[in-house]
């Protein structure tokens, strides 16, 4: 079978986003709750299956991967998935072979990255402020990350820094963090926090709407709008006075679903057809089913099917349980 994917609403699915752990090394208070249970490893789809299921979407159009997590770069053994992942990239059926990190391993993984085809790397990089940093990853360590982001443009990847804008946590670190990417020549893409999985904090407490943002940087800088994606939610200005490049993903104020082009992968092999919606299919029953990939694909099509077309994300009041209750560790993000 190697039809293209295309959901009933008319989009083309082009970019699979993987997530192969759920587990993180750190547990930032807006993503995760202090004391996570994670998945028993046992049901982990193996590395081969990843694989698998990868490849069976490459098959069908699948233009971009994207590996996430939790921290992908925790998953035992994530290097020999990218390896083999990347015999698409030399096939030329694939365009794009990346991930999203915090950043922490990347000193130890990024020469391999690139050797593996990787180009470019997302990094979520919150603040630059130690003890800041400490305080929204719980105990991360900020110098192990900058020296990991540092080694990946050592290495030749393109880096780009996603900031969670957060009222009061980090609000007044965007034009430092701003300053910072552009002298380094990354991009800089800010995000408005999404209602996913139970937290600690409340929600509305940690909502800055980004079109704030955009006003507070157009005061002190001269914002162009771009017109070039990325094939992700970013719409993109250049900052005239760095010369580099703000994104603005929300959700929350501008919904981009009309043009959404991807679904995920979560660790265990369940298809997630929107990050705000619980509509989903499993694909590890129908790939360990059997050794052919006809039931895999029976089931990618039923995703296809019921694909909704976008999320209805609004920031809980105060109190209130978010509306879809996985955490975005479970989807990648
Ligand atoms: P690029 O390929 O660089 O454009 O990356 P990307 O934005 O596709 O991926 P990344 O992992 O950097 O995601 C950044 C943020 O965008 C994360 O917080 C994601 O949850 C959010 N995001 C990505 N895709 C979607 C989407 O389809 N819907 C929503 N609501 N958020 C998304
Ligand atoms: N809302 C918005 N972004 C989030 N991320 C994690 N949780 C949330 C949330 N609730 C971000 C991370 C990372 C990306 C994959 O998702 O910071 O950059
Ligand atoms: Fe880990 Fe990323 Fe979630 Fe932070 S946002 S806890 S780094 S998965």
């Amino acid at each position: 079978m190697t039809s293209v994917l295309e959901d009933t609403f008319g989009r083309r699915v082009t970019y699979l986003r993987i997530s192969v752990t759920d587990r993180c090394d750190f547990r930032c208070v807006y993503c995760m709750s202090e004391n996570m249970s994670f998945l028993p490893k046992r049901d982990l789809l193996t590395l081969e299956e990843l694989d698998r299921v990868s490849t069976a979407f490459v098959e069908r159009g699948v233009t971009k991967l994207r590996i996430t997590g939790g921290e992908p770069l925790v998953r035992r053994n994530v290097m020999s998935l990218f390896r083999d992942l990347s015999r698409h990239l030399k096939s030329g059926a694939l365009e794009e072979l990346t991930l999203t990190t915090n950043g922490s391993q990347l000193g130890k993984y990024a020469t391999e990255l690139a050797d593996c085809g990787v180009r470019r790397v997302n990094v979520s990089l919150d603040t630059l402020d130690p003890d800041n940093f400490r305080a929204i990853t719980r105990w991360g360590n900020l110098d192990k990350v900058l020296e990991g982001i540092d080694a990946a443009q050592a290495a030749g990847l393109k880096v780009k820094i996603n900031m969670v804008a957060l009222k009061d946590a980090n609000e007044d670190e965007i034009v430092p963090m701003l300053r910072y990417c552009h002298e380094r020549g990354h991009d800089l893409t800010l995000i408005e926090t999404m209602p996913l999985g139970e937290i600690e904090a409340d929600r509305t407490d940690q909502y800055l709407p980004l079109s704030t943002v955009r006003q507070r940087l157009a005061e002190e800088f001269t914002l162009t709008d771009l017109t070039d994606r990325t094939g992700g939610p970013a719409r993109y200005v250049r900052v005239e006075e760095t010369g580099g490049r703000v994104g603005f993903i929300t959700p929350l104020t501008h919904n981009f679903c009309e043009s959404c082009n991807r679904v995920r992968l979560t660790c265990t092999g369940t298809l997630f057809l929107c990050l705000g919606q619980d509509h989903a299919v499993d694909l590890r029953a129908p790939m360990r089913q059997s050794e052919g990939n006809e039931a895999l694909h029976r089931a990618i099509d039923h995703g296809m099917g019921i694909k909704p077309k976008g999320h209805d994300f609004v920031i809980e009041r105060r109190n209130e349980r978010p509306a879809v209750a996985r955490h975005m560790s479970t989807t990648g993000g």
